[in-house]
């Protein structure tokens, strides 16, 4: 089934790459949005805040990372791209999951914790943000021979371990 998509892989890169750039477009601009929870703004201007904060994160940049994953992973299957390079992206995708989740957790935080007066700097969150960036796009895009580089033995070949529990047989 899954090679009736080969020719779709133009279009389904499209889908990828349209659905990472609003993804990370959208983590660049949430810290901004999150500088801005100063209750000195006003009572209207911070509720228009929190506002396009939370539901641009649940509604806009939540989606788009999942659809991105999604085809991500899609395109891993079909363009069978088992390769070291692409293993190096996923650390750093899944990194920048974890930035995405912080970005999550800190809309909370303004909006649960009282004591949560001071606003958040952008600072942090864009550099880390760049710095994943660049490191994906550098793989994705030069696809750098690794294979070179040792690994540990339990990281290239099966070790023959069995799971601590008895699995149902079929
Ligand atoms: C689970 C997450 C992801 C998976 C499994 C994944 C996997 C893939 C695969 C298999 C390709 C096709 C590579 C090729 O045709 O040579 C691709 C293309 C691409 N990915 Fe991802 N990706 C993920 C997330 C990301 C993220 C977060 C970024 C950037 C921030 C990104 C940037 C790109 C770009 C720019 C391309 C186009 C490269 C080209 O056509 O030469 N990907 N991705």
């Amino acid at each position: 089934m899954i090679d009736a998509l080969v020719p779709a892989i133009p279009h389904i890169k499209a889908l990828h790459v349209s659905m990472l750039s609003i993804w990370c477009a959208g983590l660049f601009a949430l810290p901004l949005v999150l500088a801005r929870h100063d209750p000195a703004i006003g009572q209207q201007d911070y509720a228009i805040i929190r506002r396009v904060g939370h539901y641009g994160y649940i509604f806009l940049v939540t989606p788009c990372a999942l659809f991105a994953i999604g085809s991500g992973l899609l395109l891993l299957f079909l363009r069978e791209a088992f390769e070291p390079w692409m293993f190096a992206k996923l650390v750093f995708v899944a990194l920048l999951v974890a930035l995405h989740a912080w970005v999550g957790r800190a809309d909370m935080s303004v909006a649960e914790d009282a004591r949560s007066e001071k606003p958040l700097s952008p600072r942090i969150p864009h550099v880390a943000l760049t710095a994943l960036i660049a490191a994906i796009l550098t793989l994705v895009l030069a696809k750098p021979d690794l294979g070179a580089i040792p690994m540990p033995g339990w990281l290239t070949e099966p070790v023959g371990l069995h799971l601590p529990f008895d699995v149902p047989r079929r």
